[in-house]
């Protein structure tokens, strides 16, 4: 039913980023360094430089392969910079080496203009910062912050200690209704924000939406058999996130099929929150308050097993 055969790849790699150097080699040996460097070329993004990535002394191309600009990486240096945000310590910059003519100094530094924008362009996504999570929803464009609600905040608090994890996270609600092209922007705050995290979006409409760990799934949150299918095959999942239809029976049809889905000491958020309080059988407190409803209201918690 699902097309998750990049995450065949995916997940052993984002469980290794954090491993010990043997393991994360033999790792990246049982992958292939092929399908892994694909994955770190795939979270680069387009860049007019070369990248050369090095894995048991065979260097790989990508990117722009005809450039003169060339970043070398070792391919392991590469996924603990990416998906653990480890400093590297293998990378080389060669840049081309501009002739001193009879322009001078000044000649010298024209012939080497936007080399230093490029190179870091690129190292820049080779090592993403981690950024504040309403930051990434204003600049990704889901109504999470501003305009409709206020609650990154809260998400940021109870999400904080998931950060570095390889979590697996499901929301319901891509965005952008009957629009394929539209909607998307909180899959996107959620794959950046979660270095580690494969994102999951289910929607009743098709939708276009794409991302190096982002997997879009078609589907109705009111038809339990479809979610359970869902859960066996994607999950457990570390987040679920109900961000859809937002009907009384709908939220309730999603938390019964998806709640077993959910990982011990995971978090099933439902929102908005005045939904939440009429789901647990609250009177609502007043509209438009989001930013001062307490955070708990969001969040049905499991109880930590201790397998995990
Ligand atoms: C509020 S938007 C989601 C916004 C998005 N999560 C964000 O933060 O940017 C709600 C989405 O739920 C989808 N939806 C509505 N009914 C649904 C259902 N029964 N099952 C699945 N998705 C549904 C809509 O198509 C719409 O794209």
């Amino acid at each position: 039913m699902l097309d998750t055969a990049r995450w065949t790849v995916l997940a052993p790699l984002l469980q290794a980023a954090t491993a010990g150097p043997d393991l994360l080699d033999a790792t990246i040996r049982g992958l292939t360094p092929q399908a892994v460097a694909a994955e770190v070329v795939a979270e680069t993004g387009e860049h007019d430089v070369r990248l050369d990535l090095v894995f048991d002394g065979v260097t790989t191309s990508h990117l722009r392969t005809d450039s003169d600009v060339v970043v070398t990486l070792g391919l392991a240096d590469a996924v603990r910079g990416l998906y653990a945000g480890r400093p590297w310590s293998s990378l080389s910059v060669r840049t081309p080496d501009p002739e001193m003519d009879e322009r001078g100094i000044a000649g010298w530094f024209a012939d080497r203009k936007g080399v230093p924008q490029a190179v870091q362009g690129l190292l820049s996504a080779l090592r993403p910062q981690r950024r504040d999570l309403g930051e990434l929803a204003v600049e990704l464009g889901t109504d999470k912050w501003g305009d409709l609600h206020w609650y990154t905040q809260h998400y940021e608090r109870h999400f904080a200690r998931l950060r570095t994890e390889p979590v697996r996270l499901l929301e319901i609600g891509i965005g952008g209704y009957d629009d394929p092209d539209r909607g998307g922007g909180s899959l996107r705050m959620w794959e950046r924000f979660f270095p580690r995290g494969l994102v999951v979006g289910l929607d009743i409409a098709h939708k276009n939406v794409r991302g190096p760990r982002i997997t879009t799934v078609r589907g109705d949150q009111s038809d339990a058999e479809f979610l359970d299918r869902l859960g066996r095959e994607l999950g457990p999942f570390d987040i679920v996130i109900d961000d859809g239809s937002h009907l009384n029976d709908h939220v309730r049809t999603s938390f019964h099929a998806l709640f077993p889905h959910v990982r011990s000491g995971g978090l099933y958020v439902v929102g908005p929150a005045d939904r939440v309080l009429a789901f647990l059988g609250r009177a609502p407190g007043g509209h438009g308050r989001h930013v001062d409803r307490p955070a708990q209201v969001l969040c049905g918690w499991t109880e930590p097993r201790g397998d995990r």
